[in-house]
């Protein structure tokens, strides 16, 4: 696909580049346009010890870069990248390393929520590591049944915490089958982390949406509240509702920018392409266009 130069194109709507330099020139970029970013190399289920390692020093590496050139924009990983399907010890082992490094230059480490596949061993080693790197923050996705249980357990942790809908495909009995069911649930989460008691635990939120009455929601919610801008953040991937962002700002809110880059972006740019159809109609129209 990449070697098709309309395919290409379309796949760098997404996704910065393949080298850390793309990245690091796309969020460059965005901080100059006011805007403060995270950062994934792209990569998941790695089948060696020796690819993990290699994951978490090329995370180690990009934060040494993103300190040298002062740039404001933070990891955001997958365990399975870092060897989750290894084991528990290989997996944490790497994690501590990047955590350790990012803590180093006060940076927050994101880590992301794969399937439910891992959901608990994602939650329980974020809960594990918390202790000792209050550097770490995770994910939960509205369109799980159980979120609402492990919102709970986050707040009592003080945790930092993104909220998403969710983007991969997952049985009934686990997910929300019903998009308007997701939308309610988001909204009842975020409600949640803007609650009272969540807020004196020091809970920081990432709205991650594109979705306009979810960013709205979260604006309203958090002024009839008095909850600083400093307290959350809105999240948006690199590439979509980008028309969003000086309104945005000009709202006072504070936005981050997800980069996405490396060799390995098939699995991201397909999840992007799967919850848009209308992706991969223009996707196709253009690859057969001439
Ligand atoms: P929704 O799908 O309702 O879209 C709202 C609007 O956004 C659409 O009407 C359209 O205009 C635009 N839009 C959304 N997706 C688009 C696309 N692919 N192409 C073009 N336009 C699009 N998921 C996960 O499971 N684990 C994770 O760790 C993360 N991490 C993460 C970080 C950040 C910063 C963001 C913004 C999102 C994630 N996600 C994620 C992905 C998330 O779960 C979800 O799949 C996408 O954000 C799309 O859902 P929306 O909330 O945007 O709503």
């Amino acid at each position: 696909m990449a070697r098709l130069p309309a395919a290409r194109r379309f796949i760098r709507r997404f996704v910065a580049g393949e080298r850390t330099e793309d990245a690091l020139r796309v969020i460059a970029g965005l901080n100059a346009q006011g805007l403060v970013c995270a950062v994934t190399y792209l990569g998941e289920n790695v089948t060696t010890p020796a690819d993990a390692a290699r994951a978490a020093g090329a995370y180690v590496d990009l934060l040494g870069e993103i300190e040298r050139r002062r740039l404001a924009a933070v990891p955001s990983l997958k365990l399975t990248h870092l060897g989750l399907d290894l084991g528990e010890a290989v997996c944490r082992a790497n994690l501590e390393t990047v955590l350790a490094r990012g803590r180093a230059s006060s940076s927050l480490v994101w880590i992301d929520m794969e399937s439910t596949a891992y959901t608990d061993r994602t939650l329980d080693l974020y809960a594990r590591t918390r202790p000792s790197f209050a550097n770490a923050a995770c994910v939960v996705q509205a369109y799980l049944r159980r979120t609402q249980t492990d919102v709970e357990r986050l707040i009592e942790l003080g945790a930092t915490v993104r909220l998403c809908k969710g983007a991969y495909r997952e049985p009934r009995e686990l997910a929300f089958p019903d998009k308007g069911q997701v939308d309610a649930n988001y909204a009842r989460l975020l409600d949640r982390f803007f609650a009272d008691d969540a807020q004196a635990r020091s809970v920081y939120v990432g709205v991650a949406t594109h979705d306009e009455r979810l960013i709205a929601r979260a604006r309203d919610g958090a002024r009839a509240r008095g909850i600083a801008r400093e307290r959350f953040e809105i999240q948006m991937l690199y590439g979509i509702r980008s028309d969003l962002h000086r309104r945005l700002a000009a709202d006072g809110l504070r936005l981050r920018v997800l980069v996405p880059y490396g060799e390995d972006w098939y699995g991201y740019f397909m999840r992007r392409l799967a919850e848009r159809p209308a992706n991969l109609v223009f996707f196709l129209r253009h690859l057969f266009r001439r």
